[in-house]
């Protein structure tokens, strides 16, 4: 267990949070704020409890440099709507210097200032000096509540730790909580779902996963790669040419490890990657040569549902389709409203799982739903997150 905010005294002090701010973005709007207010209550708490608050985050991936698409300006202006109070924006092309040292000098208990995107300066992504030595020089402890950048040892997720006392927020510590219990301790039967379209991407969540599941369940993109490797054609469906061995491995160890494996029986297949493209439902070992595989059939959705019914814990990973595309969304749909209605703990692996149960209105009939993306599956490959390892132990 690490400790938290609440482990620690933080009247009077000035206190480094690094947040996942990394929002999406449309014209220099903020078009979901999921991420904003997932961080509130340590904000909050921190707040309440008379500390100086210094808020640091990335934004999207400006390679080092100062770039004003990437700036955090607007989250600045956001967090003071949700929080109904001032958040000074310290705004500087190279995060800390003499100017953001002044505003954080005159800070007072209670205050909140949020620096600029930390991926303006090359260091960040190596976790090199001397910018985690400037982002220390402004405070004196270290609180990581960025669970969606916990898997990346940067200067502001894992290296400011070596220099003061280092805790974890409330988002991290609920993050560990649910995905851990998942899959540490899950109530049983236990079934992961795991959809997206590339095998080689998932393969080591899917390989840990296969020592813990009851049953798992395959859809989305990378079902194709299982069909080849079971001798299938597959028309012009994508394939992820290296996953194909791999997926014949997973498929073996599901089968000595006594797990229930669920591959799509039929499948929606179109004749273009396009939302009205000319479509029809086939059994999945016949898809024709000039269709690609857009989404699950009708009877896989009936499959799936039945399975989700009957287990105790969910864990989901990776849309079951093009759900991008109304017209291929709806076997997606059917697995978050099947998972919506079942009696048992359900967890929204982040990324794209996450973004299709908002859509599908659900978000809050799961369980959880992580913060997370290549954060949450790397917690569920089992590694350890150099953004949580770096924190003190209780
Ligand atoms: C995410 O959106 O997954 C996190 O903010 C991490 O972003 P990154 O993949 O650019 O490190």
């Amino acid at each position: 267990m690490k400790k938290t905010v609440k482990d620690i005294e933080v009247k009077g002090k000035k206190v480094l949070v690094r947040c996942d701010f990394n929002v999406p973005m449309q014209d220099g709007k903020i078009t979901d704020d999921v991420r904003i207010r997932a961080a509130l209550p340590t904000i909050e708490y921190l707040k309440e409890n008379g500390a100086q608050l210094i808020l640091m985050s990335h934004m999207g991936r400006p390679k080092g440099e100062p770039k004003k698409e990437f700036t955090l300006a607007p989250v600045a202006q956001r967090l003071a709507e949700l929080l109904g109070c001032e958040v000074k924006f310290a705004q500087s092309d190279v995060v800390v210097d003499d100017s953001v040292k002044a505003i954080v000098s005159e800070m007072t208990d209670g205050d909140i200032v949020l620096l600029e995107n930390t991926r303006y300066r090359k260091e960040e992504t190596n976790n090199e000096e001397p910018f985690t030595g400037q982002l220390a020089s402004l405070g004196e402890i270290f609180v990581n509540d960025a669970f969606g950048t916990a898997h990346r040892a940067h200067c502001s997720t894992a290296g400011l730790a070596a220099y003061m006392p280092a805790v974890s927020g409330f988002l991290i510590e609920k993050e560990l909580k649910f995905l851990g219990d998942a899959v540490e301790d899950p109530a049983r039967p236990f079934l992961a779902i795991m959809g997206g379209s590339k095998v080689s991407d998932k393969i080591k969540v899917i390989d840990n996963l296969l020592d813990k599941v009851d049953a798992l369940i395959i859809g989305g993109g990378m079902a194709y790669t299982f069909y080849k490797a079971m001798g299938y054609e597959i028309g012009k469906s994508i394939l992820d040419e290296n996953g194909i061995e791999l997926a014949s491995q997973l498929m073996e160890k599901a089968n000595d490890n006594g797990v229930e494996l669920l591959i799509p029986v039929d499948t929606v297949c179109a004749t273009e990657f396009d939302n009205d493209a000319e479509s029809h439902t086939f059994r999945s070992s016949q898809i024709p040569p000039h269709m690609m595989g857009m989404d699950i059939g009708p009877d896989t959705q009936k499959a799936f549902a039945e399975e989700i019914k009957n287990a105790k814990t969910i864990v989901w990973n990776g849309p079951m389709g093009v759900f991008e595309m109304p017209n291929f969304a709806k076997g997606t749909n059917a697995v978050a409203r099947a998972m919506a209605e079942a009696d048992a703990v359900t967890i929204i692996g982040g990324g794209d799982s996450a973004a299709a149960v908002e859509q599908a209105g659900l978000a809050d009939k799961m369980t959880h739903i992580s913060t997370g993306g290549g954060a949450s599956l790397e917690f569920l490959e089992g590694k350890e997150l150099p953004g949580v390892a770096c924190l003190e132990d209780k």
